[in-house]
């Protein structure tokens, strides 16, 4: 597709200075010197840089926080991971999603609270802690996936004896845009072992339904064990070879929708030696390995990743994911910005 140049627009230098001082006195701007910026020809301008963070340059950073900052102070420890073409002080890691590096240490407690943002746990490190979320308690493994939606109190407490690391991601960005983020806290009380949803949702296909009654919720499904997911992608792929990605979403499974109605989540094996090209699609992403080693490209720019690294794609990117292993599966979640995309009609794919 041949695409005509655009005429070029008046400047501001063009305007003359009392003119300008007039029209900002009166909390006026003009729209023609910046209308390129805000509406550039054929594809958005993205302030959201390709990055990688590397979980071996973050732990130790998040292990001194740990020695320099009593959860007291903190109430959650994090090392936010800061896009800095958005600028670090911003906390944001793509429009929509800020991510951030969780320690707690043996014995802590961080303390129960609840907020508009959705957010989501990924366990990386540790065994012991837990999540409780209203009041059902997660046990919080390796690879897991645990929701922790809007408006539900949450806290985050470890009976283990090493340091938990884990990611969050929020809808945070979003929501701080909105004007509408805030936070209240509770009681500080140890979540009761009540009735897991993991147990409630143990089989595909199956919804609890005592009494011929379904659940009524819009969260049923808190905790994703990373073990299911990863022998689902693994009985997907035995299941069918040829399927173009192995890739599983995280779903309600009262409902089929995703988790949330910001971040859509899922899980990807890379098959041994496969290359994976995702086609260019107007939502960021976030990919955080779980297992495994490769490389990745987005917009030109190449990373290497391992177990329990981070990066981001802007959106309209095309992203190319390889397993550097000729023999063993890679396995990594992905979050995607689609949910708000597709609600605001948005979601393009392009190529
Ligand atoms: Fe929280």
């Amino acid at each position: 597709m041949s695409l005509a140049p655009l005429r070029a627009l008046g400047t501001m230098e063009e305007l003359p200075k009392d003119y300008l001082d007039n029209l900002f006195a009166t909390n006026l701007y003009p729209l023609w010197p910046s209308l390129r910026a805000v509406l550039p020809p054929h594809k958005p301008t993205a302030k959201t840089l390709p990055t990688l963070w590397e979980y071996q340059d973050v732990r130790p950073l998040l292990m001194k926080a740990g020695e320099l900052t009593p959860m007291e102070k903190a109430e959650r420890r994090v090392l936010v991971l800061s896009n800095p073409g958005h600028g670090l002080a911003n906390m944001q890691a793509t429009p929509v999603m800020y991510l951030g590096l969780q320690l707690i240490m043996p014995g802590e407690l961080a303390p129960n609270h609840r907020h508009t943002p959705n957010a989501v746990r990924i366990i990386v490190e540790g065994e012991g802690a837990f999540t409780g979320v209203n009041g059902e308690r997660c046990p919080m493994e390796r690879g897991d996936l645990i929701l922790t939606p809007s408006g539900r109190w949450h806290e985050h407490g470890h009976d283990g004896k090493s340091p938990v690391t884990w990611l969050d991601v929020l809808d945070l960005p979003l929501i701080l845009g909105l004007e509408a983020s805030y936070l209240e806290e509770g009681h500080d009380v140890k979540s009761a072992p009540l009735p897991a949803s993991t147990s409630q949702y143990s089989a595909a296909g199956l919804a609890p339904a005592p009494l011929f009654e379904r659940v009524q919720n819009t969260h049923p499904l808190i905790r994703f064990p990373w073990a299911r997911t990863k022998a689902g992608l693994q009985q997907l792929a035995a299941a069918d070879p040829g399927i173009k990605a192995v890739q599983m979403a995280y779903v309600n499974p009262e409902n089929g929708a995703d988790c949330f109605p910001t971040i859509s989540f899922s899980a990807i094996m890379l098959r041994p030696g496969e290359t994976l090209n995702i086609p260019e699609r107007s939502p960021a992403a976030v990919f955080h390995i779980v297992e495994g080693s490769g490389s990745v490209e987005i917009r030109g720019q190449k990373f290497d990743w391992k177990e329990a690294d981070t990066f981001c794609s802007p959106g309209f990117s095309t992203i190319s994911l390889k397993n550097a292993s000729a023999t063993a599966p890679a396995y990594m979640i992905v979050a995607d910005e689609s949910p708000v995309h597709k609600k605001l009609g948005l979601y393009e794919v392009r190529n």
